[in-house]
């Protein structure tokens, strides 16, 4: 099955202000590239407080806007929190899920990301799981171990995998200009597929959109998107330069 391409750009708490966000966005719009929007979505994460602002400029480059969080429970006393309805009623119908500074620095567990994709498949909003393994984990041969526990946490609360994509970031390539290589994406995203397979279903398993994260740049997305078990990108650091979209045409 031709999967269609999906690059997000997570902002993380980035640009320092709304103006050099605004700035950005005008400098994409400058060299926005012709890309072909049956093959390929866009969806970019701002930091929480920019989502509504900042969405009129964004949509207005054909993307769509992603939180980068979301709450796993619905409205009441939890303060600092934003519920999955939030989401919608902002008109936001994406959020990523398990990023690994999530997992790490706030102390997020399997069973919090589980909570949170059962709260967004309840009313339909699109989440970009992110799973991946430490640097210990993978020179311990854990890789498969840890993306399967990550993975296997969420499966039980999906009913509508049109709704989820999955965004393979080994924490050890995040932020550290240490790219994957090729061949280690495609071989881990090929097992995550494989393992989604045996635990959903074959026809699953072939429709699910997998991203690659981790320190992708112009330069080295063009090979990794050759791939056939990678079908996108989620891109840090590299979504904060007027370059990104170098990155969106190459895909598209
Ligand atoms: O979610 C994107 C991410 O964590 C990768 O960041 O800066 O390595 O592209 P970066």
């Amino acid at each position: 099955m031709a999967r269609k391409f999906i690059v997000g750009g997570n902002w993380k708490c980035n640009p320092a202000s709304a103006k050099e966000a605004n700035s950005l966005l005008k400098e994409w719009k400058k060299g926005l590239p012709n890309v072909d929007k049956s093959k390929v979505d866009v969806v970019i994460c701002p930091p929480a407080l920019w989502m509504s602002t900042l969405a009129p400029s964004i949509e207005g480059l054909g993307m769509e806007v992603c939180s980068q969080n979301v709450g796993k429970t619905d409205a009441g006393a939890f303060t600092g929190e934003w519920t999955a309805g939030n989401l919608l009623d902002l008109g936001i119908k994406w959020t990523l899920i398990g990023h690994s500074e999530r997992r790490t620095k706030y102390g997020e567990t399997d069973a919090d990301v589980a909570e949170k994709v059962g709260k967004c498949q309840d009313i339909g909003v699109n989440v970009i799981l992110c799973i991946g393994e430490t640097l210990e984990e993978r020179e311990g041969g854990k890789t498969d171990e840890v993306n399967k526990r990550q993975l296997g946490a969420v499966i039980p609360k999906v009913k509508d995998w049109d709704k989820i994509v999955i965004a393979y970031e080994p924490v050890w390539a995040i932020g550290t200009g240490k790219v994957a290589t090729p061949d280690q994406a495609e071989e881990t995203q090929a097992a995550i597929r494989e393992y989604l397979k045996s635990a959903v279903s074959a026809a699953v398993a072939d429709k699910v959109r997998i991203q690659y994260g981790g320190s992708v740049t112009p330069e080295n997305c063009a090979e990794l998107i050759t791939k056939p078990n990678i079908d996108g990108f989620l891109v840090g650091g590299a979504s904060l330069k007027p370059s990104f979209m170098d990155i969106v045409s190459k895909v598209g």
